[in-house]
């Protein structure tokens, strides 16, 4: 069998409102993602060189959860372009070899969906199973004890008929009903008409949720909860996450991918590093391609994963063990839900050059990596006042906007980004393309070397892993092959250090530009918070 593409590329994440305006109306589009292509692979070292981009949702929606609540799965939303747009773009992308995943969000739809409209109309209407509707309790309570994920009840009351309807996210995503075969039958034409427009695959949003269980059954109380912690979590979710049917359900859509060649499912799922090893399946009965590890980010929320090296070290020793045979694991440092990374390891001002180590990091890993938009310039969180923020989902106080701000193509006013009003404010000035374009010790200069490496050197993408041994604070790492192997220590303390290697070699990488092409004998010595990778 031919080594599938995905094993090796490179995933940029594009969050299509905050790319590139092309009309000036303040939001991105697709017009403007289509301009700025050759910035993410142009095919020379000049341009990121990224493989693929997903593309968070574009299809039509009110915008309750910018995209995440559709209206129409077949469509591209008039603030992004039209169906003809979104072609030109596929074949853009194709021009260029990069590989376009769209977002398909199975779990819920828009309340403005024509389904949803039919059926919350009456308890008689076709559609009325495709949504969960339930009475109250005779005691007049809720149907069940669900929580949203963006907090308050997961059940809201539709006046028409008097009946709650389920939404584990807004009122205004209610969640579709997986266990009727004809919802099942309609969302897979959905990925059906997507691929035969040429898409190559998808990101399937809250993979773990659409299987619920049968009866709806409360969730039990979370023994460890106390006042103080997150309503949402005063609960064990599950009864309606990784619900052991859903495995069958991911099986079923595995199996509309393979009615294509060359397609790819990565599902966002959260849970244990088995409950995600749990998504990929087993060569004979095989799932997703990719489930996301998201352990960089948060090992436990609402705690942020802290940039240490025993962390980082468990984080990987732990997926590397659940995984079954031929899973490939998938990190994301940073995502259109969470703080930026340099954000959440800034506290003592040290987030750039943190930065920098863990763009290695994630590049040299034994994994499909993804990059979230404008962390290769080390865009940070952007403090958007109160009358501008949009996100309506505050499950983080401010909500998910910080991370969300437009793109910073160069140091003008509106950034290169817009022409008119941005939909968010912009960041820091300091953090744009053109700047960074000027030097070659800038983070994107870094991020283009580190995924052109990649590119060029088999063994970063196809080679093992192991641990090696490493002074404390020093995550150090090997990935060999047949024909050879390399070294990578991520130093995640202040102090410079010298890292035992198991063999001579070269620094073909390093956060200190000056040190690339050097050779080593017996150590190579790491500057403080940076990282260094030797064949
Ligand atoms: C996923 C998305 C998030 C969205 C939610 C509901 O977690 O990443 O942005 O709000 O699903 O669709
Ligand atoms: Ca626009």
């Amino acid at each position: 069998m031919t080594r599938e593409w995905w094993r090796d590329a490179v995933v940029y994440q594009v969050y299509p409102r905050s790319f590139q305006d092309s009309n000036g109306d303040g939001i991105g589009d697709l017009e403007g993602v289509i301009s700025r292509l050759d910035y993410l692979n142009d095919g020379t070292e000049n341009s990121l060189g990224v493989d693929a981009i997903w593309f968070s949702p574009t299809f039509p929606s009110p915008m309750k959860d910018f995209g995440y609540d559709v209206s129409d799965y077949r469509g591209v939303d008039p603030d992004f372009g039209t169906l003809e747009t979104m072609d030109r773009l596929i074949a853009e992308c194709h021009r260029r070899n990069i590989r376009v995943l769209l977002d398909w969000v199975p779990n819920h739809s828009s309340d403005q969906h024509p389904w949803f409209l039919e059926s919350r109309s009456s308890k008689h209407n076709a559609k009325r199973d495709w949504y969960y509707w339930r009475p109250a309790k005779p005691d007049g309570s809720l149907p069940n004890n669900w929580r949203s994920v963006f907090g308050g009840p997961a059940w809201t009351l539709a006046k028409e008929t008097g009946e709650y309807y389920l939404h584990s996210f807004l009122k205004e995503q209610p969640d579709l009903n997986w266990r009727n075969p004809e919802v099942e039958a309609a969302m897979h034409d959905v990925l059906r008409f997507w691929f035969d427009r040429g898409v190559d695959g998808f990101r399937i949003d809250v993979m773990g949720m659409i299987i619920k269980e049968p009866h709806l059954a409360d969730n039990p109380l979370n023994p460890a909860w106390k006042p103080g912690d997150r309503e949402r979590s005063s609960q064990l979710w599950v009864n309606n996450r990784n619900y052991h049917e859903v495995y069958d359900a991911v099986k079923r859509i595995r199996r509309v991918f393979d009615e294509y060649a060359g397609r790819m499912a990565v599902g966002e799922v959260f849970g244990t590093a088995q409950e995600v090893a749990d998504y990929y399946g087993s060569p004979s009965m095989p799932r997703l391609h990719l489930a996301f590890n998201f352990q960089f980010i948060h090992e436990r929320e609402p705690i942020y994963t802290p940039w240490e090296a025993e962390t980082l070290r468990r984080i990987v020793r732990n997926a590397e063990a659940a995984l079954p045979d031929g899973a490939q694991p998938c990190y994301a440092l940073a995502n259109h839900d969470r703080s930026r990374f340099i954000s959440r390891h800034n506290a003592d001002g040290h987030g750039l050059v943190r930065a920098r180590a863990a763009t290695v990091m994630l590049l040299t890993l034994r994994n499909t990596p993804f990059l979230y938009y404008g962390e290769e310039i080390g865009m940070e969180d952007v403090d958007v006042p109160e009358d501008r923020l949009q996100d309506p989902a505050r499950y983080r106080s401010i909500g998910r906007d910080p991370e969300r701000t437009p793109m910073q193509w160069d140091g003008n006013e509106g950034r290169g980004f817009s022409t008119g009003q941005p939909w968010l404010p912009y960041g820091r000035i300091d953090r744009n393309v053109a700047a960074e374009n000027r030097g070659q010790d800038s983070l994107l200069a870094l991020t283009r070397r580190a995924i052109w490496l990649r590119k060029r050197t088999p063994v970063l993408r196809e080679g093992s892993y192991r641990e090696l041994e490493a002074p404390g604070g020093v995550f150090a790492f090997e990935r060999s092959n047949g024909t050879g192997a390399a070294s990578v220590a991520i130093n995640t303390t202040g102090t410079a250090v010298d890292v035992d290697l198991p063999r001579p070699g070269t620094v073909i990488l390093s956060t200190d530009l000056r040190q690339e092409g050097t050779a080593c004998a017996t150590t190579v010595p790491v500057e403080p918070f940076g990282a260094v990778v030797v064949l």
